[in-house]
This record gives C-alpha cells, structure tokens and sequence, in this order.
C-alpha cells in the first residue's frame, strides 16, 4: 500500500466493544459500534524526506534514512512504522484527539486509522485493519483486528456484527430506545505491558488441544481441557460468542432489558473466567446496574482497567462520580483529499 503526494485530512472514530471481548483473535463474534470522538489527521505533503509529526502528546521527526531510536513514545513509533510501510516522504502531519489514551477506546486503532489515510492509504477496511493491527503487532502490542476494522467500518445508528473467521462485518440497526453512557475507571492500561499476550497463548494452548479456534467450539468441547485455566478461559469465548448473537438480535429488536442481562453476564464471565477485571470496574458495574433506568453494564474493551459500557433509557441520570460519555452508534472513518485539506 503506497501513499501518495497529496494534503488530505481523515478522521477516525474511537469505539466501543458493546460485547464480545476477547473473541476477535479467537475467530469469534463481536459486537462494537464507532462513536463520535475520534482523531483527525492532517496531511500536508513537502519536498524533503523528514515527516514532522505534531499531535497533544508531543512533536516527533520521522527520519526514514535513521534507524528508530529506543525509549519513543508508542504513538510516536505507529506514526514512524505507517509512514516507512506507506513510503509516506516528507511533509507534516497535524493530529488532533478528543480520545482519552489507554481508556479502552481505541485511541490506538483511531489513530493508526486516521495517520494512515492521511498519508494515502486506500480506504478499504480490511486491507487498512490489517495494516494497523501488523503496526501494532510491531510495536509490541498484539492485539487482534476489531478495534482498526470497526473504526474503518462504522455506520451512523449501527452496531457492527463481526465474525473474525470471514471478517464478515454485518451493520445492525440499533434501537432508538437504547442509550449508551461509557464510564472511566480511571485506572488506564497499555496492551503491551498488561497479560494480554498471556490471554492469547492461553486461548491458542486450548484451541490446540480442542482441535479448532475456541470462537467455533461448542460447549461440549470444553471437556476435552484438562488445564483448569484454559478450560476457564475457553468458557468465557464460547458463552461470549453466544451471548454475542443473543445480544445482536435483543439489541435490534429492543428487549432491552434482555440485552442488559446478557451484558452483566459478560462481565461475570470476564471477571471469573477470564479474570480481566477490576475491583473499580466490578464496583463501578454494580453501581451502574442499580441506577434507575440501567439495562446492564459491563467492562469493554481487553479490561486490566479503562471503561464499562452502561446500557440504559435515554434520559437516565447516571453519576458515578467519574469521568462519562453519553454516546451514540456514530460513522466510521472518513479522508478527503485536496489543497485546502
Ligand atoms: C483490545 C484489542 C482487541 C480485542 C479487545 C478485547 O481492545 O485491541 O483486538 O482483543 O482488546 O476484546
């Protein structure tokens, strides 16, 4: 994928995960929706071979003739490994957030989306996920494909069902009776340093000995699993992938009430079998679920810290005492091109 020399600005949404965490590097189901706060990009191309990065966190020179030194920032080195894989040249990129970082909202894919259509790439969702998911890869975060493919995919008023075996992303019209608030716990967290990783291989390990990727095991499968761990971990991907389609068809439909129990059972799932919550996040969870007008709640995103996704009645006063976002199922990442970019 080769950029070319042209101004452009893009933008790109950060998203929530509405359920099915820790299925998308399981071939599994998910369920997220884009949301309006994102990133945008500025691109202005120059004749000379520096790229000058400047963004809230900081100004970085990207020098293709010099070697990546140690101890930059992580956004610092996405901009670099996108712009030596999108033979971006010289110029400057203006980067503007209103994501909060580490969070759980994809302040990473948001960005690595929106640089990466700035400098050119072609807006084709699953060529430009699997590009920022490989820049990520690279950068020490190995994370999975749905944050990048639901930025790049995103519908006004849709949820996005994703099956990670096809890479089949289905747009499912939400109810408009369905609000949705995020809630900070405030505890961030970086994929690279969290046991993510450790999640992976322990999901591979059980995959292997089940004979197929856990997102297409049955129940019955997990029998096979000796390892108390793994058999754990495996139970929370075949219950979620479950809950996924359950929750898909409650969510469209507006039994609401459904949806909202399908949600705190993902959470129990996450925190027991899966054991990627938090004390803040599994208090914050019960302290939603018993606010008037609340559906359901759960942690969203890998967990380790960062947000609940709280399902609710349009209207519903909901105060934790922490930071929150009333958001809407918003529309997916966007460039346009031209001097005046
Ligand atoms: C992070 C990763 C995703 C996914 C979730 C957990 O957001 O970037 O690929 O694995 O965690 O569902």
């Amino acid at each position: 994928m080769e950029g070319s020399r042209t101004a452009r600005v893009a933008f790109a949404p950060g998203r929530v995960n509405l359920i099915g965490e820790h299925t998308d590097y399981n071939d599994g189901l998910a369920l997220p929706m884009t949301i309006g706060l994102g990133i945008e990009a500025t691109f202005a191309p120059s004749s000379g071979a520096e790229l000058v990065v400047e963004s809230d966190l900081g100004t970085a020179v990207i020098d293709p003739g010099k070697p990546r030194g140690a101890g930059i920032p992580p956004w610092a080195s996405l901009a670099a490994e996108l712009s030596r894989r999108l033979d971006a040249g010289g110029g400057a990129v203006r980067v503007r957030s209103e994501l909060p970082v580490g969070a759980g909202l994809s302040s990473s894919a948001a960005f690595c989306v929106a640089f990466a259509l700035a400098l050119g790439a072609e807006p084709l969702p699953t060529a430009v996920a699997r590009l920022c998911q490989e820049v990520e890869h690279a950068t020490g975060a190995p994370v999975g494909l749905m944050d990048p493919l639901a930025v790049m995919s995103g519908v006004a008023g849709h949820a996005l069902a994703i099956d990670f075996a096809t890479l089949e992303v289905t747009p499912v019209a939400v109810s408009e009776r369905a609000a949705f608030v995020i809630v900070d716990s405030g505890v961030p967290r970086t994929l690279g340093s969290s046991p993510y990783a450790e999640r992976r291989a322990q999901c591979e390990a059980a995959a292997a000995v089940i004979g197929r990727p856990l997102g297409k095991a049955r129940p019955r499968d997990l029998r096979a699993l000796d390892d108390p761990v793994q058999r754990r971990r495996a139970a929370h991907v075949v219950s979620e992938c479950e809950r996924v389609r359950e929750f898909t068809e409650a969510v469209s439909s507006g039994e609401l009430e459904r949806a909202g129990a399908l949600m705190v059972a993902s959470h129990a799932s996450l925190r027991d079998d899966f054991e990627v919550s938090t004390p803040e996040l599994d208090r914050l969870v019960e302290e939603a679920c018993a606010t008037e007008g609340v559906y359901g709640a759960r942690l969203t995103g890998a967990g380790f810290g960062g947000c609940l996704i709280v399902l609710c009645r349009p209207g519903t006063a909901l105060d934790l005492g922490v930071r929150r976002w009333s958001v809407a199922p918003s529309p997916g990442a966007w460039v346009r091109e031209g001097p005046g970019a």
